[in-house]
């Protein structure tokens, strides 16, 4: 009787282990909605589920993830968490401060996640020297994405400083090419501004008026001569701009309607999920800037504790979520790379290559940046504001430098 009493107590207590022959199915929330991401997220799908894991999948549309993050804090306020969620930058310290994430330690101790990651992989992935996110892809965000046959049409090289680049784009304007492939959102245009700040600023800028919001160097010449710069991309590319996707502007890249796109490599995914040749066809060449430098982001997926979860479950997705034929096949089909160290680039695109190369260079020196834009570098509420002072720059000629800047210092610091 005691035994039957403990046995439904334990069912009760911890439904999926206790029914192992049908576990309800796992819910995965990201927002990988392009055909790059879709076909990396159904590697995620097909990993647990040759694990005998079911997946159910949420993918949210808009890249960046402000929607997929807003979704994410109603479901957990309503007390009905996915179990698993596409997470990045400090957003996991502050799911994990409230106590909604799995401690991963174990897993990450048995797997040598403290030698084999990255350092800044390492770091972002735990709360108070404890995992508590299975660390999945480095992202290159710095990269200009080039249409070869559109320069080579018009006789034009890919630029190598932001001058010669806007040069580039009058060229392409007198012969009615629109430039820039680029969607008027917040999130596509800060990230333009990002490349235009590291680029022309160089790193130590970037770092002191970005990240550490240093009034001195927010008022300094650089960031006027940058503001200037950016107000001349935006009269020449705002005036036919509409608001369409990153992807959607990849997809007119390829076309050759744009000759040009700044993004993260999501686009190489992209472009190979659409058997388009990179860096052939679409090459792949640094955002113009005076030294080799990687401004990064990174996906990590993290297991919320939830009623219809358990920690057997956490400890089985985060096995295979971080193993290392998981990691290479997913980065190869997401355009990343993985944020382990032990992982053979040899299979991955040059463009991944590439990245690694620069990478490595630009930890060397002092020039590997986290996003801004991107939630990996500043709190969320600093992220969100300064990402829509830049929108509201770029698109409203009325706002001088020297508002802008006013706005960006009057930003509140907490967390
Ligand atoms: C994510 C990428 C994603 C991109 C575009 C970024 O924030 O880190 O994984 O592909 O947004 O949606």
């Amino acid at each position: 009787m005691k035994r039957l009493f403990f046995t439904l107590l334990l069912a009760i207590t911890f439904p999926i282990d206790a029914e192992q022959s049908t576990p309800p199915p796992v819910e995965f929330l990201h927002w990988w909605t392009s055909a790059g991401e879709v076909r990396a997220a159904n590697i995620a799908k097909q990993a647990l589920e040759e694990a005998n894991v079911h997946v159910e999948q949420q993918a949210i549309q808009g890249g960046g993830g402000d929607t997929a993050m807003s979704i994410l804090q109603a479901r957990a306020i309503a007390g009905t968490p996915p179990t698993i969620a596409q997470l990045e930058g400090p957003a996991i310290q502050s799911w994990a401060a409230l106590g909604f994430l799995y401690d991963l330690e174990q897993l990450a101790n048995q797997e040598h996640w403290r030698s084999q990651l990255y350092p800044i992989a390492r770091a972002v992935n735990q709360f108070e020297g404890t995992f508590v996110a299975t660390p999945v892809t480095i992202h290159r965000l710095n990269w200009m994405w080039v249409n070869h046959d559109v320069l080579r049409q018009y006789n034009l090289s890919p630029p190598d400083n932001w001058e010669a680049l806007i040069d580039t784009f009058r060229t392409l304007k007198r012969h009615n090419v629109a430039p820039l492939a680029i969607g008027n959102d917040q999130w596509q245009i800060a990230l333009l501004f990002e490349n235009l700040a590291f680029g022309y600023g160089g790193a130590d800028y970037y770092r002191r008026a970005f990240m550490d919001m240093d009034e001195r160097t927010l008022r300094s010449e650089t960031t006027f001569e940058i503001l200037s710069l950016f107000r001349e991309i935006s009269r020449l590319i705002q005036p036919t701009m509409s608001h369409i996707r990153w992807d959607e502007a990849t997809q007119l890249l390829i076309e050759g309607k744009h000759a040009f796109q700044f993004s993260g490599d999501w686009v190489l995914g992209e472009l190979l999920a659409k058997h388009v040749t990179a860096p052939e066809a679409i090459g792949c060449y640094q955002a113009p800037a005076k030294h080799t430098g990687f401004i990064y982001n990174m996906d990590s997926f993290a297991l919320f504790n939830s009623a219809r979860s358990s920690r057997k479950t956490a400890n089985t997705l985060a096995r295979v979520l971080s193993s290392k034929t998981f990691l290479t096949a997913f980065n190869q089909a997401k355009g990343a790379l993985p944020a382990r160290k032990d992982i053979d680039l040899n299979q991955f695109n040059p463009c991944s290559r590439q990245a690694h190369h620069d990478m490595e260079q630009a930890e060397q020196n002092g020039r590997l940046l986290p996003s801004t834009v991107d939630s990996m570098a500043v709190s969320p509420i600093v992220q969100k504001a300064t990402t829509s002072e830049i929108y509201r720059y770029f698109n409203d000629e009325s706002i001088g430098p020297e508002e802008f800047i006013l706005r960006l210092e009057n930003i509140p610091r907490g967390k």
